[in-house]
């Protein structure tokens, strides 16, 4: 939610614009920019897309910049999206602005406690509370302003601030929401994510939560809060600007479909052994003997990522014979849990930020458990609050809706499942091997079917809803289609339901224009769905199959490749996918963009 960009060196405006570009998937109400021409702040906002705080900025004149901007895309919380409610946020003498990514708790209160010494405000934000506390408190130090302040202000966030008074100075803080600082040769620059640093560097530090960063005179320092200087170690990023661009195609969803193929074979890479029949998940090597105390599996996801861990639940049981349980972290946080020091917690995150996740993951540390992470993005909050973890190996995912993450999310499920086997003396069916090696094929024969995915979108895609219905593996395929279709095609209602449900109320639903997509692979409940598919027909409703069976192919079915029972939920994911994606674009969405939502939810 809400990107921050922070540029110190030689810019133009155009840098920041280039940054909130690449940050724009984290949100797009408004937009706005900071820089400091001829010594004094000067600030540019929109509301609406970057795009439209780009076309405005052209005509920035830029006399005689400092060395320093910071700029702000932003997925509102508090505050329509609007000018004023639009970051940067600035001080009462317009000397200081601030762009801020997550939520200050207290904010109200620190709001009505100043509007009681005098200080006005102009807009909803939390945000606008923080520039205002920072002038208060400021003297002749940024940084000093900001370190008296920060015990006051409660919650997850990160911010960047700059001043008039020090031109040349940037000072940013990472309490709990992801900050990255890029280096290059004098010159830095800070974001939300690595999607807006690579273009300038591979070279980064992470920030973790409580420390500072204060770049001026062409150097940088990082603090703690008690101002004491941390030594911390850069790493260099293995994407390139390459996998975070669009490569050619129209969407970055349709990119990131596409592949598949690919992102699947480097997520089995160096990891499964085909033909020793070996697991190797490096990232769990510390944790080995405590693997072999586990009673019990928990799996934290929310959204997609939750889903992947519905599939997880079952490859857990249905391979390890241990109870294992799929909880969705916004629940799970709210009741009790029965987690004790021989439970394997696995957080799922493609972002490894999501706030429900990161506090799920830290409450099951507390109990004892073993915690662990399934993680995307190289050096997140989540994956460094776990213990151990492994790391998609994907690059990075752009587009909100969720697609190559959730294949190499279900593909790791899997493979933990297996290697815990592997780890507690259990062997695991050759066959699984067998299919595991020809994955990469297979996926890249599914994608082969995007031209029939978009035949039946054009006919389905202005449909009133759509049910999907799936039985065992096929359920959670069932849960995340629909949500796929409701996050880019949002027209058409979407839901999600058992073939088991079928008569349990659902069938009081279906009429013609309601049609069903059943996924229906050749597995051990294909006879069951078929009796499922039957009766939708039986009371008139149109039904797009999801199948493994040439035999069965029809105008309205949608062919992928027959694999292990375990794996064939990706393949008839990624049809879903497809389909999900033609109807969006011929619904006339931004596919990229969908309403509302954001990448990663960074609040609560
Ligand atoms: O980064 P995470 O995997 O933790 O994100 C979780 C959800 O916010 C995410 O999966 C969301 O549901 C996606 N937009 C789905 O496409």
């Amino acid at each position: 939610m809400c990107g921050i960009f922070g540029h110190y060196g030689a810019f133009l405006p155009s840098n920041l614009i280039g940054g909130l570009h690449q940050l724009e998937y984290r949100g797009y109400d408004s937009a706005g920019l900071a820089v400091i021409n001829n010594g004094k702040l000067s600030l540019t906002k929109s509301v609406g897309k970057v795009a439209i705080l780009e076309s405005k900025s052209v005509g920035i004149e830029v006399g005689n910049l400092s060395p320093v901007g910071i700029a702000h895309t932003r997925w509102a919380t508090h505050g329509v999206p609007s000018e004023s409610n639009a970051h940067p946020h600035h001080s009462q003498d317009e000397s200081i602005a601030l762009v801020h990514n997550g939520i200050i708790d207290n904010y109200a209160d620190l709001r009505a406690m100043l509007v009681n010494r005098g200080v006005k405000f102009y807009s909803q934000t939390d945000t606008e509370v923080i520039a205002k506390l920072i002038e208060y408190h400021y003297k002749v130090d940024l940084k000093s302003a900001l370190l008296e302040i920060i015990p006051q202000l409660k919650g997850s966030y990160s911010l960047a601030v700059i001043s008039e008074n020090e031109p040349d100075r940037m000072v940013a803080f990472h309490n709990g929401c992801s900050l990255i600082l890029g280096l290059m040769d004098n010159e830095y620059v800070i974001a939300s994510d690595l999607a807006a640093i690579i273009e300038h560097t591979r070279d980064v530090v992470y920030l973790d939560c409580g420390e500072v960063i204060d770049i001026s005179n062409g150097g940088y320092l990082i603090t703690d809060l008690n101002n004491t200087p941390l030594i911390k170690q850069a790493c260099r990023i293995e994407w390139d600007s390459e996998q975070a661009s669009k490569s050619g195609y129209d969407h970055y969803l349709l990119k990131e479909i596409m592949e598949q193929g690919e992102s699947v074979a480097s997520t089995i890479r160096n990891r499964v052994d085909c033909e020793n029949k070996v697991v190797s998940l490096r990232g769990l090597d510390t944790v080995v003997e405590r693997l072999k105390s586990i009673d019990n599996i928990v799996l934290l996801g929310i959204g997609t990522s939750y889903y992947s861990c519905k599939l997880g639940e079952m490859y857990f049981e249905e391979l390890t014979g241990k109870p294992c349980k799929a909880e969705m972290t916004p629940e799970f946080r709210l009741k009790k849990n029965t987690i004790t020091d021989r439970t394997w917690v696995i957080a799922i995150s493609q972002s490894g930020e999501t706030y429900d996740t990161i506090h799920a993951l830290n409450e099951a540390k507390a109990k004892g458990a073993l915690a662990t992470s399934i993680v995307n993005v190289v050096g997140s909050n989540i994956s460094r609050i776990a213990e151990a973890g492994v790391y998609n190996q994907i690059g990075p995912e752009i587009s909100v809706a969720s697609t190559k993450a959730f294949s190499s999310q279900v593909l790791l499920l899997l493979l933990h499942a297996m290697y815990f086997n592997q780890v507690n003396g259990v062997s695991n069916s050759d066959q699984l091997f067998v299919e595991l090696a020809k994955l990469p094929d297979l996926v890249k024969t599914t994608l082969e079917a995007s031209d029939k995915c978009k035949d039946v979108a054009s006919r389905f895609c202005d449909a009133q809803d759509i049910y999907y219905l799936g039985l065992k593996y096929s359920y959670p395929i069932a849960l995340e289609g629909a949500l796929k279709l409701k996050e880019i095609s949002p027209n058409v209602h979407a839901e999600g339901l058992s073939a088991g449900e079928l008569k349990h109320g659902f069938i009081a639903m279906i009429e013609e224009k309601r049609p069903t997509i059943a996924i229906n692979p050749s597995d051990s409940v294909h006879s069951k769905t078929n009796n499922a598919i039957e009766q939708v027909k039986a009371r008139s409703g149109k039904v797009i199959e999801i199948i493994t069976d040439p035999a069965s192919n029809s105008e309205n079915s949608i062919l992928v490749p027959q694999t292990h029972e375990l794996i064939q939920p990706i393949l008839c994911n990624i049809a879903l996918q497809l389909f999900a994606y033609y109807c969006s674009v011929q619904n006339g969405f931004d596919v990229d963009r969908p309403r509302n939502l954001a990448k990663s939810v960074t609040v609560e």
